[in-house]
């Protein structure tokens, strides 16, 4: 490796924060004015108007949204949720919230998706009473959560089929597609993410996320039952005037309609939100140019396989997630990371798939139930990938990567 190459460091995430971030959110603190209030309530606004949606709750994580969300649809103990093993643990953990049962699903093991054919085969085994996680019962499915891994949409009219086909309802982990889009071909129009392609669609502004407000999320939705619910049951479950005592304008007075929850987003958080909304568009048009780039300077490692860009998506490109060709290489997957580290690459993995948790194997899953996602985690790997990335950086990454593969090829 070239020398310059010890002494560079890429993080695997910078995030993009500008001045009139950091002027929005001092003039907020000068304010008095702290938590949810008015920026909070132009911040859903202009959210809801970004992604083509009727409503918009603003919260603290894309986590309480999820649960927000499967509460408002009325999930109940003892029913099941069809959740990807290959996700992250919020979708399928806000499901135990609600004492309900995760039916892990296998994922497509190129686009990493759920994979619908093994989300029918997991309904037709629980009839069977054979899935060990449902202790032999057959519970009622009620849903689907469906995951649009690094920002790329699954492909929505299949995902609606079959759920219409079982009677589910829908809830988007959207925590990686803002700003993102789907078609079923050219000749349609673009649909966004969030633009009722769902009951409801949840994301995520934690930080290294495609826009950020350090943490937070948003959940979307056309229907204004399950908005005024969401909203109510994000600060306590007082009622619905409870947010206008926040602002001023309302009455002293509230009721406590049911036990709800704190999930409230800051006017601090806001504040940032606000500003980045306005860029995510550029922001992603940036990721998108790295995404190329690393796509066409890695297009000739023979030991990687490379994210695929389908030409009917808009693509967030909130990961770079690259797959090991293992059975080229005399390395596996957790050295390659480590050398990629000690190279000053910022590196991770998308993910141990939940079936391989301890607290999921509890129910019993076993790795061969899941033959896609068992084997690929082991060769994934993400690269960094973030806006305001320097060539140089981005060309350290490539260089490493390519070095490796070179002194590492079996
Ligand atoms: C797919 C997915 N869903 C949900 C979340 C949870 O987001 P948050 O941290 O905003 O709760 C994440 C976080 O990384 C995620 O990757």
């Amino acid at each position: 490796m070239r020398s310059d190459a010890k002494t560079m460091n890429v993080p695997f995430f910078r995030p993009p924060i500008g001045e009139e971030e950091i002027a929005e959110v001092t003039s907020c603190l000068r304010s008095g004015w702290l938590t949810s209030g008015p920026i909070t309530k132009r911040f859903e606004q202009e959210f809801a108007e970004a992604v083509g949606a009727r409503h918009a709750v603003a919260v603290n994580s894309c986590t309480a949204a999820l649960h927000l969300a499967v509460e408002a649809l009325g999930l109940a103990p003892g029913q099941a949720v069809l959740v990807p093993t290959m996700t992250f643990a919020a979708s399928a953990e806000v499901v135990r919230y609600r004492d309900a049962v995760p039916i892990l699903v296998d994922c497509d093991p190129v686009s990493f998706h759920i994979d619908l054919a093994d989300a029918e085969r997991k309904i037709e085994l629980l009839a069977a009473g054979k899935v060990a996680a449902a202790g032999g019962e057959t519970p009622k499915v009620v849903g689907i959560i469906p995951v649009h891994v690094g920002g790329l949409m699954m492909d929505i009219d299949a995902l609606r089929d079959f759920a219409a086909r079982h009677e589910l309802w829908i809830v988007e982990d959207a925590a990686h597609a803002f700003p993102a889009a789907w078609r079923a071909n050219d000749t349609e129009p673009w649909q966004r993410c969030g633009e009722d392609t769902s009951a409801v669609t949840c994301y995520s502004f934690y930080a290294n996320k495609t826009i950020t407000t350090g943490e937070g999320g948003m959940a979307v939705t056309g229907d204004a039952q399950l908005a005024d619910r969401m909203r109510m049951m994000s600060l306590h479950g007082l009622s619905h005037d409870a947010w206008k005592r926040y602002s001023g304008g309302g009455s002293w007075d509230y009721q406590i309609v049911e036990a709800g929850y704190k999930y409230n987003l800051t006017d601090i958080a806001s504040a940032i939100g606000v500003h980045q909304l306005p860029r995510a568009e550029q922001m992603r048009k940036e990721r998108e140019a790295i995404a190329r780039w690393y796509s066409d300077a890695l297009a000739d490692v023979d030991e990687i396989e490379l994210p695929i860009a389908p030409k009917n998506r808009i693509h967030a490109w909130h990961l770079f997630p690259i797959r090991l060709r293992l059975e080229k290489l005399r390395v596996d997957r957790n050295a390659f990371l480590s050398s990629l580290r000690e190279a000053g690459v910022g590196c991770s993995v998308h993910w141990r798939p939940l079936h391989l948790h301890p607290y999921y194997e509890r129910f019993g899953w076993t790795p061969e139930a899941f033959p896609a996602a068992t084997p690929l985690w082991q060769r994934l790997v993400s690269l960094p990938l973030f806006p305001g990335m320097q060539d140089a950086e981005r060309d350290h990454v490539a260089e490493v990567v390519r070095t490796l593969c070179s002194q590492n090829r079996a």
